[in-house]
Formats: C-alpha cells, sequence, structure tokens
C-alpha cells in the first residue's frame, strides 16, 4: 500500500487527509516514481482553498463546471523509477528523476507520462530537485514572455518567493540589471543573488526611481498584487514587457501578459518544457540556486500549507515522504 495526501472537502488546510492506496501501475507510455521529496508550491492551496472556484454544496465553481472530485495535489517531486509502462524507451529501473509536470505527486508513488521526466543531477539533493522545476519553468517563461536580454533592467516582484528567486537568478544570468522587491530582511540574499532589492509597499515607484534612474524596460510580477501591477504599468512604456503569474481582471484589462493556466492566460507550454533540461543542468552545476526553507514529513502536509500560507522565510516547502 501507498500513503497519498489529499482534500476532502474545498477549505483551510485542516481539510487534507493522508489515505492508503494500492501502489500504482503505469499505463502505456507512464512510469511509477517512488517519491523521495515532493515540492509544495501557492497552487497546491488554490485548488481547494476556493481561489479558484467559488464553490456551492455541488462543487460547482464559478464557471459552473462541476468538480466531479476533489483536486489531486503535488504538481512536482523527485524520485526512483520504480516500474515502467509499455511503450517507454529510455527509461531505466532505478533511475533517479525530477518529475514535472506531474498531478497527485503529494504520495508515497505518482505515475507519470515519461515525457515528465528529466533525469536528477546526481549533486542535488532529493528536495532541492523537488523543488526545482515548478518556480524554475515558471520564471523561464516570464523572462521569455517579456524577451529578456542583455542590457534590460527588469523589475521582479516577489523576488524573495519561489517563483521570484529562480527570475532573479534566470534575469541575471541573461545579463539584464535585477530590481527586486521583498521584505527588508530578504534583502541581503537578493544582493547575494545579484539583484538591487527594494522594499514593496507605499512609495514602491518612487523607490524603484531613484535604485533605477535610467528606467526599467521590462517587469515581472511573481507578487500579484495591485501595487506590483500599477508600478509596472507607471514604469514599464511597453505593456507586452510586463508579465505576471497571478491573473486578475485587472491585468487582463491593462493588457500586461498573464501566464499560468486559466481562461486566457498563456500557459506557455512548450517554453516551460523546454526549459526544464537547463534548469536542472544549471542547479546540478551549482549555477542556479534551490533554496529550502522547510522539510514536512508527508503526513503533515498541512502543517507546510499553513506556513506557505502565512508567508515564510526565502525557500521552498518539501515534503518528505
Ligand atoms: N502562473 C503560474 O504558472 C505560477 C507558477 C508559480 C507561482 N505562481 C503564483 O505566483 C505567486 C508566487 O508564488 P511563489 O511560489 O513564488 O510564492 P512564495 O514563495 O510564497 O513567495 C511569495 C512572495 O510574495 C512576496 N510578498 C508577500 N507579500 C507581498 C506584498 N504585499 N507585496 C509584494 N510582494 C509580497 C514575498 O516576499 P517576502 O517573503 O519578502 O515578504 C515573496 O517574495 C503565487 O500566487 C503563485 O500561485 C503562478
Amino acid at each position: 500500500m501507498a500513503r497519498i495526501v489529499r482534500p476532502t472537502a474545498y477549505g483551510t488546510p485542516d481539510v487534507l487527509g493522508v489515505f492508503e492506496l494500492r501502489i500504482p501501475r503505469p499505463a502505456f507510455g507512464e512510469v511509477v516514481v517512488g517519491v523521495r521529496a515532493a515540492g509544495v508550491n501557492p497552487i497546491d492551496w488554490k485548488l481547494y482553498s476556493g481561489t479558484f472556484h467559488t464553490v456551492d454544496d455541488a462543487h460547482k465553481d464559478t464557471a459552473g463546471v462541476a468538480a466531479d472530485a476533489l483536486p489531486a495535489l503535488g504538481l512536482e517531486c523527485a524520485g526512483v523509477v520504480t516500474a515502467i509502462g509499455a511503450g517507454v524507451t529510455g527509461v531505466e529501473l532505478g533511475d533517479e528523476v525530477i518529475v514535472h509536470p506531474v498531478t497527485a505527486a503529494y504520495a508515497d508513488y505518482v505515475t507519470a507520462p515519461v515525457t515528465s521526466l528529466t533525469p536528477k543531477p546526481a549533486t542535488l539533493s532529493w528536495e532541492e530537485a523537488a523543488g526545482l522545476m515548478l518556480s524554475g519553468t515558471t520564471a523561464a517563461h516570464t523572462l521569455h514572455a517579456v524577451s529578456l536580454g542583455r542590457g534590460d533592467t527588469v523589475l521582479v516582484h516577489g523576488g524573495s518567493g519561489g517563483a521570484g528567486l529562480m527570475a532573479v537568478q534566470l534575469a541575471t544570468a541573461r545579463g539584464a540589471t535585477v530590481l527586486a522587491t521583498a521584505a527588508e530582511r530578504n534583502h541581503d540574499l537578493l544582493r547575494e543573488l545579484g539583484a538591487v532589492p527594494v522594499v514593496y509597499g507605499p512609495g514602491l515607484l518612487e523607490r524603484v526611481r531613484a535604485a533605477a534612474p535610467d528606467g526599467v524596460t521590462a517587469a515581472v510580477d511573481c507578487a500579484g498584487t495591485d501595487e506590483a501591477l500599477d508600478v509596472s504599468l507607471e514604469l514599464v512604456a511597453d505593456r507586452a514587457r510586463i508579465a505576471s503569474v497571478v491573473g486578475s481582471d485587472r491585468r487582463v484589462t491593462a493588457g500586461v501578459k498573464v501566464l499560468g493556466y486559466g481562461p486566457g492566460q498563456d500557459a506557455g507550454t512548450e517554453v516551460r518544457m523546454a526549459a526544464r533540461a537547463g534548469l536542472a543542468a544549471g542547479a546540478g552545476a551549482g549555477e542556479l540556486r534551490v533554496l529550502i526553507e522547510s522539510c514536512y514529513p508527508l503526513y503533515e502536509a498541512a502543517q507546510a500549507h499553513k506556513s506557505g500560507i502565512a508567508g515564510h522565510a526565502p525557500g521552498k516547502l518539501v515534503l518528505v515522504p
């Protein structure tokens, strides 16, 4: 038997339960991976908290789509291949892999299409490997969307978060000048990664102007606040060079690029899939840091979510089965 964590209802993290299942078997083109660590991301609690679904008793969301089942949790993990389905080539039992995209990775075992596997660099811990891809591919997508390159000055909102830390590092590697918003306690870390830190909150526009007197050419919003949108619109002349990973009506109306999986958003599937090998290579070579804030046992997923919702020190939260 194998354990899986999933919500029992829509609500707070207290709705999460641990259930036993048979160890899954791979279908055609799939593998089964024994999970060694699973990354935790805000999307995980948004899926069952009501962020995306204003649900009624019949589990109808705001778009009127009936949710037959509560969502599976866990969109990234790292582990060892334990079973291989028909039609799969190039993978051996015992291979150490990063798995993303995937669903239901909050578990001892997960099934995934072989296309979701990236070899795990030996130099990465299980926790680092588990926390690399969702934030990393998202950040790569943002920089692609705003066509970031050498000579640009980019403002990363939420630069101390999972996605933001990746965006800061990848933008620096592209030769851009990087400004990043964060709470003051996280500024030393951002400086270490090559960014100019700026405190978010009232007066942000003036602080950024003072820190970038020659102007800002692009903005990446990993914070999702009205302030992040307003400051980006004020500073960046070309709206096509503002990308947000947090959807909102105002962002759509303003004509900035909204990246993600909601209606009308750009999922960037090809860009994200293509970014995985480079992210693994960069992290494996020590050029891209995956910070780990805390590891929780799988059965304490609710605690991890409470910490994520409350806000925490920089770095990924990771579940370890
Ligand atoms: N569309 C996509 O594909 C996609 C992918 C990944 C993430 N996301 C979304 O992007 C957001 C960030 O995800 P994450 O994993 O980076 O989360 P995270 O690790 O929890 O980071 C949150 C960030 O927000 C900052 N922050 C908190 N309050 C703020 C405020 N009032 N103003 C500005 N910044 C503030 C935090 O800064 P301090 O800690 O320094 O206070 C931190 O940098 C989430 O909403 C997530 O759902 C979307």
